[in-house]
Formats: structure tokens, sequence, C-alpha cells
């Protein structure tokens, strides 16, 4: 009897784990939680986002505001949920649980250091270099304008510090997404093709090659298939002057989405 009452509290499982959320801030906030929090988030959002929310082929954490919103509300609502039609999946777990995840993900923006600001750099400097001799704008979008070969700028301000611009110019390799992996290939018939990763699996690759063309190959028919872990976007430590750099931080530093009503900065 006590067996069978146990299958029934099993089964009813489910359905208690629905989270509703009865909450609109965080109510967690102990010691324990958040290393409930750390350990719920290793698993199940870590491969993604990164230990130190910076990494992986997930969007950056480590930052001041994000683009679904910085309500407690609005990111229980995302974590639960997911972002349909990208990678980020919805969790199964109970309300509080989910309360203590994001108590953990709170402490990346702090990782993030300071807000961008424009530091020394000359904004305008910065926005005529991306435009024109950095050509930025031929692999990064700003708005409506530019390529879709790496991610989108529009937002460069609230994703990145300062220092994590200077560091993705001056050394693209250290850190690049799964979603902006480079590859190299020649077909059959001898034609080479280099451009980023958008999906693979056993049999065949999806890529976006450097014209934008979205492309798939069977990996079987290729002379050569090659994932260098360099950035498909160069090196500008040896194109740009250190004063260039920080035109640019600063430009970018200026790149933020208007999300408060009517509000201006
Ligand atoms: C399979 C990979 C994957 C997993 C697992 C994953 N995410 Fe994500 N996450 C993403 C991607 C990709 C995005 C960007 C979605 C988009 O383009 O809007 C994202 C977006 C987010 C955002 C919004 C960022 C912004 O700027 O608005 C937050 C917050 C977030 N994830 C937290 C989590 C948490 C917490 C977990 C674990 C419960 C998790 N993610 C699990 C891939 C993942
Ligand atoms: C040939 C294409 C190309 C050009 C030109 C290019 N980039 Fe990139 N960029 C990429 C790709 C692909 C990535 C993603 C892989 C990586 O992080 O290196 C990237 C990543 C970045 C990142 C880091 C994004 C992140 O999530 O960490 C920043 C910042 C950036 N680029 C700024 C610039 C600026 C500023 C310029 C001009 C001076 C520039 N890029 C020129 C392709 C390019």
């Amino acid at each position: 009897m006590r067996n069978l009452l146990n299958l029934a509290a099993l089964l009813a499982l489910p359905v208690l784990l629905t989270a509703a959320r009865t909450h609109e801030t965080n109510p967690m906030s102990s010691a324990e939680d958040f290393a409930e929090g750390r350990r719920l988030y290793r698993i199940h959002c870590g491969v993604c986002h990164g230990m130190d929310g910076n990494t992986g082929r997930g969007a950056r954490l480590a930052r001041r505001s994000y683009r679904h919103g910085d309500s407690d509300a609005e990111m229980f609502d995302l974590i639960e949920g997911g972002v349909p039609g990208t990678d980020m999946p919805g969790v199964w777990l109970e309300e509080d649980d989910i309360w203590r995840i994001l108590l953990f993900v709170r402490t990346f923006a702090a990782k993030a250091g300071e807000s961008c600001v424009a530091g020394q750099g000359d904004v305008a400097a910065g926005e005529r270099l991306f435009s024109g001799q950095g050509s930025c704008l031929a692999c990064h979008t700003v708005g409506p304008a530019g390529g879709r070969l790496g991610p989108d700028m529009s937002f460069a301000g609230e994703m990145f510090t300062p220092d994590q611009i200077r560091r993705a110019l001056l050394e693209p390799a250290a850190d690049v997404a799964d979603r902006y992996r480079t590859v190299r290939l020649v077909t059959a018939g001898g034609e080479r093709v280099e451009g980023v990763v958008l999906n693979e699996n056993s049999y065949r690759i999806y890529i976006m090659d450097r014209a934008e063309n979205l492309r798939a190959f069977d990996k079987g028919k290729l002379q050569s298939l090659e994932t260098p872990t360099e950035s498909l976007m160069p090196a500008y430590g040896n194109l740009l002057t250190e004063a260039q750099i920080e035109h640019l931080v600063a430009y970018l530093c200026t790149l933020r989405e208007d999300r408060r009503e009517g509000g201006t900065e």
C-alpha cells in the first residue's frame, strides 16, 4: 500500500514541477540557496554559458544588462521557458530551483566589471573606423546595416566591458563561441570554401561562407575539412594603432538598446 502511494506521488510529480511563478522578485538569498543554484547551473547551463558566464556557445551572461530583460521576473520566465527558435532551452525544475539558479546568474554582472565607458577614445573616430578602415561592418551588424559573419554589435555597449572588446580585437582566437567556429574545406570538385559553422552532425556540415551564402556539404564527399581554432576575425594588433583600438572601444560602448520607456541615458 505504502509503495502504491509512493508511486502515485511520483506520477503526480511532473504536474507539481511545472512551476508557475508566484513571486515578482527573487525570494532566495541564503548561502545554501546560492550553492544549490551554482550546482544546478553547472548541470543545466554551464555547458553553453560557461561557469564564469563568459564562454561557450550560449549568449555571454557576464554583462550588465540582458537583451531579454533584466528584472527578476523577466529572467525567471526566460530561464524557465527558454528562447524559442534558438539553442536556449527551457528547464523543467521547481520554481524555487529556478530562483536559486538566478541567484547564481546574478553574480556574473559583477564579474563583468565596470560598465562600458568611452575612456580616452573618440566615439566619432571609432564609428568611422568601424565602417571604414577597420572594415568591421563587413562582418558585424549595427542596427539595420552590416554583415552577418560575426555577432551582432547593435548592443555591444551592454554586452561587453572595454577589456572584453580590446581582447576580442587583439586576440580574437582566444574565445570563439561555437556558433562562430571557423571552417575551411575543399569540395570534391576542388573548390575552397571558408566560413563559419552554423550547425553540423556526423554526416553534414552547414556553414555560412565569406560571401554570406548558407551552404550544406556532405562530409564524406569533401577532399578536406578543417575547423581551426582561429577566428575568422583578423587580429587587429598589427592592423590598427593602440589609439585606434581605443576609438573603437569608445564607439562600441555607446551602442545600447534604449529599453527604458521614454528614457535616455
Ligand atoms: C544549449 C545551450 C544553452 C543552454 C543549456 C542554456 N542556454 Fe541560455 N542561452 C543560450 C543561447 C543560444 C542564448 C541566446 C538566445 C537568443 O539569441 O536570444 C541564451 C540566452 C540566455 C539568456 C539571455 C541573455 C540575454 O542577453 O538576454 C539568459 C539569461 C540565459 N540564456 C540563461 C541561461 C540559464 C540560467 C540556463 C540554465 C538553466 C541556460 N541559459 C541554458 C544557450 C543555452
Ligand atoms: C572577417 C569578418 C570579421 C571582421 C572584419 C571583424 N570581425 Fe569581429 N568577429 C567576427 C567573428 C566571426 C566573431 C566571432 C568569433 C570570435 O569571437 O572571434 C567576431 C567577434 C567579435 C567580437 C567579440 C564578440 C564576442 O561575443 O565575444 C567583437 C567585440 C568584435 N568581433 C568586434 C569587431 C570590430 C570592432 C571589428 C573591426 C575592427 C571586427 N570585429 C572585424 C568576424 C569579423
